[in-house]
C-alpha cells in the first residue's frame, strides 16, 4: 500500500464507517461545505452528537475554497474536533461527483480519503471503464471509491434530466463486480436542489421496491442516497419573509429518509438544506439590522442555526448520533 496523505491529516476512509452503518441500521451524514462557517457547523454538530461524518466537497466547491486551503481546512477540522471538542469522531474528506480520473487523482494527492467518480451520464460500458480506472488508482492508497448507476432528475453535474432514470437492479452486480467500487449511489426518486417535487401535491414515495431489489443482488453492500435534503419549510418561509424568492421549494420528507437508513443505505448526501438555512438567517439579519456590516454578525448566527439543524438530522433522521 502506498502512503496516503489523508492518514497524516487524521482522516479515515469510509470502509469501517459503512460497516457500522449497515450493521447498525443508521446512515452516515455526508454534508457538503464550501467555507469555514459551514465546516465549523458540521464538525461542531457531529462532535456534539458523537456522530461519524463525511465532509464532502464538489468540484465547484474545491475551486471556490482553493485546493491548498482545503487540505488545511480538513486538517483543521480534525484538530478542532480532537482539541476543542475532545472528540474522536471519525472524519472522511470526500470528493462529491468527481467527473474525471484526473480530478480524483488530484484530490487523492491533496488529502482526500474518499472519492466519488460519477460516470452515470456516460453509456454503461464507459461508466465501468472510468470507474474502474479510478478504483485501481485509489485503492493503491487505501482511498475508498463511490460509483453511480442511474440518473437523478434535475441538475446533476451540469447534466439536466427531465425525469429520473432509476437504477436498474439487473446492472448492479455486474457494475460492482467489474469496477471494484466500495459503495454505489443509486437513483430511486430523489433529486438535487431545493425543488424536488411538485408543490401542493403529496410527495410521491421513493422507490423502495427498487432499493429492495438492489439489496437482494448486493447483500450487505453500501448504498448511497444523493439529493436527500428535506428542505424544511420553516427556512423556506424565512428566506421568503425576508425578501427571498423560493416559492415552490419541496424536499424529501424526513420519514422517508428515516426508512431508508434501516436498509443498506449507509450514506445520505445533504447540501441544499445547509444552503437554505444559511441564506435564511443572513437575510433575516440583513432586514432586521440593516446597519450591520460586520460579517461575523450574520455568518455567526447562520453557523449556529446550521449546527442546530445538523444536530437534529443526526439525532432524529439519520440515526448516526452516538455511533462514533
Ligand atoms: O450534488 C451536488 C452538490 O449539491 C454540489 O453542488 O456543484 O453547486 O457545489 P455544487
Ligand atoms: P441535496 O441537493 O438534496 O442537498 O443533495 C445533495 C447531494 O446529493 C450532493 O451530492
Ligand atoms: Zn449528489
Amino acid at each position: 500500500m502506498k502512503e496516503a496523505l489523508y492518514k497524516k491529516l487524521g482522516l479515515v476512509n469510509t470502509r469501517e464507517m459503512f460497516k457500522g452503518a449497515i450493521n447498525g441500521g443508521y446512515a452516515i451524514p455526508a454534508y457538503n461545505f464550501n467555507n469555514m462557517e459551514q465546516l465549523q457547523a458540521i464538525i461542531g454538530a457531529c462532535a456534539e452528537t458523537n456522530s461519524p461524518v463525511i465532509i464532502q466537497v464538489s468540484s465547484g466547491a474545491r475551486k471556490y475554497a482553493n485546493q491548498t486551503m482545503l487540505r488545511y481546512m480538513a486538517e483543521g477540522a480534525v484538530q478542532m474536533a480532537r482539541k476543542d471538542f475532545k472528540s474522536n469522531i471519525p472524519i472522511v474528506l470526500h470528493l462529491d461527483h468527481g467527473d474525471t480520473y484526473e480530478l480524483c487523482v488530484s484530490c487523492i494527492e491533496s488529502g482526500f480519503s474518499s472519492v466519488m467518480i460519477d460516470g452515470s451520464a456516460h453509456p454503461y460500458e464507459e461508466n465501468i471503464a472510468l470507474t474502474k480506472k479510478v478504483v485501481d488508482y485509489a485503492h493503491q492508497y487505501d482511498v475508498t471509491v463511490e460509483g453511480e448507476l442511474g440518473v437523478l432528475a434535475g441538475i446533476e453535474d451540469d447534466v439536466k434530466a427531465e425525469t429520473h432514470t432509476y437504477t436498474d437492479p439487473k446492472q448492479v452486480q455486474d457494475f460492482v463486480g467489474k469496477t471494484g467500487v466500495d459503495s454505489l449511489a443509486i437513483s430511486i426518486g430523489t433529486s438535487h436542489g431545493a425543488y424536488k417535487f411538485k408543490p401542493g401535491q403529496p410527495v410521491p414515495p421513493l422507490r423502495f421496491d427498487i432499493l429492495k431489489e438492489i439489496e437482494k443482488k448486493l447483500p450487505g453492500f453500501p448504498i448511497v442516497l444523493h439529493g436527500s435534503s428535506s428542505v424544511p419549510q420553516e427556512y423556506v418561509q424565512m428566506v421568503n419573509k425576508y425578501g427571498g424568492a423560493m416559492k415552490d421549494a419541496v424536499g424529501v420528507p424526513e420519514e422517508q429518509l428515516r426508512e431508508a437508513t434501516k436498509s443498506a443505505v449507509c450514506k445520505i448526501n445533504i447540501d441544499s438544506d445547509g444552503r437554505l438555512v444559511v441564506t435564511g438567517v443572513i437575510r433575516k439579519v440583513f432586514v432586521e439590522k440593516p446597519a450591520e456590516f460586520d460579517p461575523r454578525k450574520y455568518l455567526g448566527p447562520a453557523r449556529e442555526e446550521l449546527k442546530k439543524l445538523l444536530i437534529h438530522k443526526n439525532q432524529n433522521v439519520l440515526g448516526s448520533a452516538g455511533k462514533a
